[in-house]
């Protein structure tokens, strides 16, 4: 009788162990358990896919009112299938010692994503940098590298892109000087500009020591040239960048398009015919709002905007969601989830994931709600 006590112990104990909790589809906007039955932290994320595994790097938010600034760093997941993740830690560790590192705990680290140079051999992650209690004001690009792909991620420096350069498709009226009013006037986002964001010439404002660059996204292509999209000019237009062969700079050969248009939380694929595609935002903080999508044949346009992809119930939310990242299936031809935040800024660790599959319609791409799908929606 004791002997079966303590093993009907002993089932019930392994049993409230961590459940090892076996996905075999996309539940988007549920919760969703790591290896450690624990909800997955990693928001305003992007995935890696090196040697045969995926890597799902994101902010690692907390509870609380404070969970929106970087307390941790940025974390990572490893998959092999895209259901199922485990904990791999923390990639990049916000700096505790210094307070005036660029990444001293508490400044605003977002939208990490990682690329991997096939040269140098090393993982180059980068992010959204705001210094700590500055608000969103610093608009700076942070870069870190690493050996491995789940880190410890080194912080090399932070910079506003392309100082001292003009965009390909500048006009002549960003070179003209800039009045000393528009000079001082870092206002920090929708709300404080005009209409006609060129009016002011926040580029030629910006053009000596750098341009702002906050929601961001990276993108590798065919040719290994990786670029850096980022929303400038007090987020009024997207600049598109491509970066130096190391990954760890900007060449100064950059872009900028959908002037006004305040596009954030860019998102980039390519598929088998060689297009281009761009998924977005509006410009409404925590707040979701209709997705933008665009196209183009070459990344540095011209780029056509197509409206808002999602279709159905909730479109105009984007299904409660903004978009962070398109990840391109492995061994499948022309295969895209869509990667999105529901954000939850009164208790950040909380936000939700949503992932639905790219459909590609007569040169359009769209987007359907649906609460359960697999991978097998690619098969057709
Ligand atoms: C959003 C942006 C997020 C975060 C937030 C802060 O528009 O996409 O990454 O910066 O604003 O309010």
């Amino acid at each position: 009788m004791k002997i079966f006590s303590v093993l009907v112990l002993l089932l019930l104990l392994s049993s409230c162990n961590a459940p090892e909790t076996k996905y075999i589809s996309f539940n988007p906007g549920q919760e969703w358990l790591d290896n450690n039955g624990i909800h997955i932290n990693a928001h305003g994320g992007g995935i890696l896919f090196h040697n045969k595994k995926y890597y799902w790097y994101g902010e690692h938010k907390i509870a609380g009112e404070v969970g929106n600034t970087a307390q941790v760093g940025v974390h990572v997941y490893s998959s092999n299938d895209l259901y199922n993740w485990t904990d791999e830690g923390i990639a990049l560790e916000v700096d505790e010692s210094d307070s005036k590192s660029d990444i001293a705990k508490g400044c605003i680290l977002e939208r990490p994503k990682v690329i991997y140079n096939t040269k140098t051999k090393k993982f180059v992650m980068w992010f959204h940098l705001e210094l700590k209690e500055h608000g969103y004001d610093a608009a700076r690009s942070g870069v870190a590298v690493a050996d491995n792909p789940t880190g410890p991620f080194v912080f090399i420096k932070s910079v506003r892109p392309n100082q001292g350069y003009w965009p390909l498709n500048v006009q002549e009226f960003h070179k003209r000087s800039v009045s000393d009013t528009i000079k001082n006037s870092y206002c920090g986002g929708l709300g404080c500009l005009p209409a006609h964001v060129d009016s002011l010439n926040i580029l030629g404002r910006d053009y000596e020591n750098g341009q702002m660059a906050r929601d961001m996204n990276l993108f590798v292509d065919d040719d290994g040239k990786a670029y850096h999209l980022y929303s400038s000019e007090e987020n009024s237009t997207l600049h598109i960048a491509e970066l130096t062969d190391d990954y760890l700079s900007h060449s100064g050969r950059y872009a900028r398009f959908f002037a006004n248009r305040y596009m954030e939380a860019p998102a980039i694929l390519k598929n088998s015919k060689g297009k281009y595609y761009i998924i977005a935002s509006g410009c409404t903080g925590w707040a979701p709002n209709p997705a933008r999508s665009a196209s183009a044949d070459n990344i540095f346009g011209p780029w056509t905007e197509l409206g808002n992809p999602c279709i159905g119930q909730d479109s105009l939310t984007t299904f409660h969601s903004q978009s962070t990242y398109i990840l391109n299936v492995q061994g499948k031809n022309d295969a895209f989830i869509f990667m999105a935040d529901r954000w939850k800024p009164e208790n950040p660790i909380d936000g939700r994931y949503v992932w639905l599959p790219v459909y590609f319609e007569n040169d359009k791409i769209h987007l359907k709600w649906t609460d359960k799908w697999d991978l097998s929606v690619f098969n057709d």
